[in-house]
């Protein structure tokens, strides 16, 4: 049996102040959803739609690679943070399937994309379960690096439309709440083998560019929409160019590579609490009653 700090005394630890609480929003989406919802681009909102398509199953992968150690941990506060994620992980799950549902009504080819992602994890699957941590260890870092993203570039999430921006960003501080746990988890049951920590951060991000790039693609295909090269040249810059979404990512993805690396080695839990009150807001009025602040927020202006 270990407890967090048992192989490897961490670098960095999530603040006090930082809970980890899994809240059902109740997002739905109709034909109020603009088809290019993030910039009024159609490459940007497809790279998007492609994004949420992967959640449902990948975020099983965590939650699965996750549950297959925590037997292993003694520390009860360290078990309630392992509760946290995994009922962070599933609410994501459940919110996103039905973006994927509004995806999948645009006559988007959601099935199969999702059909050959189930291939991949399935592959995936067949390594040792210590390998399936360090994965999930490898994309919580990218998630976390795209929360952090979202949360910071006012940019950014401006550029989300009103109908969309609330369930991003709900995910976003969720990410950020939690980052640390599968990564202190992969500590405790012996993490400490770099090559393997930092080399499943080089496949993930291969694998999850190569992947959003073909739904992406599917996508783009399948819109009925003619191609516009100044669209897809603006989206590609607003991603890639100077400061772009993912360019400006580098500095932090590459932190990842630091021997005594720890997550919360960035501590931006100020911007949890920045939007928090918003998030509580933008609950569906059912699931209200198990808001995590009981309540408040009502009052607060909503992400909309
Ligand atoms: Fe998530
Ligand atoms: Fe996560």
């Amino acid at each position: 049996m270990l407890s967090r700090q048992s192989q490897t005394k961490p670098a960095a630890t999530k603040p006090a102040s930082v809970t980890i609480k899994p809240q059902r929003m109740g997002f739905s989406f109709d034909s109020k959803v603009p088809r290019y919802w993030l910039a009024n681009n159609r490459l940007m909102s497809h790279t998007m739609n492609a994004m949420s398509l992967l959640f449902p199953q990948g975020e099983t992968f965590f939650v699965d690679s996750v549950r297959a150690f925590r037997e292993q941990i003694t520390d009860p506060a360290f078990q309630k943070e392992i509760s946290g994620f995994i009922g962070q992980e599933a609410m994501h799950s459940l919110e996103h399937v039905a973006m994927n549902q509004h995806v999948r009504d645009l006559g988007m080819p959601t099935d199969e994309i999702e059909n050959h992602l189930k291939v991949l994890l399935d592959a995936l699957r067949l390594l040792p379960k210590r390998h399936h941590l360090a994965i999930t260890c490898a994309l919580e870092h990218l998630t976390a690096m795209l929360a952090d993203l979202l949360l910071e570039r006012d940019d950014i999430r401006e550029d989300m439309h009103e109908t969309m921006r609330p369930l991003w960003v709900w995910h976003a501080i969720e990410e950020t709440e939690h980052k640390g746990v599968a990564y202190d988890l992969y500590q405790a049951v012996d993490g400490s083998n770099y090559a393997e920590r930092t080399g499943w951060l080089v496949v993930a991000t291969l694998g999850l560019a190569a992947f959003t790039l073909y739904g992406t693609g599917r996508m783009m295909l399948k819109d009925p929409a003619p191609f516009s090269l100044k669209d897809t040249a603006q989206g590609l810059w607003r991603m890639w160019g100077w400061n772009g979404a993912f360019s400006s990512l580098t500095g932090e993805w590459l932190k990842y590579f630091k021997p005594g690396f720890h997550p919360w080695q960035n501590d931006n839990s100020e911007l949890i609490n920045r939007f928090k009150d918003q998030v509580e807001a933008s609950i569906a009025p059912q699931y209200r009653k198990s808001n995590r602040s009981t309540g408040k927020g009502a009052a607060t202006p909503t992400l909309q």
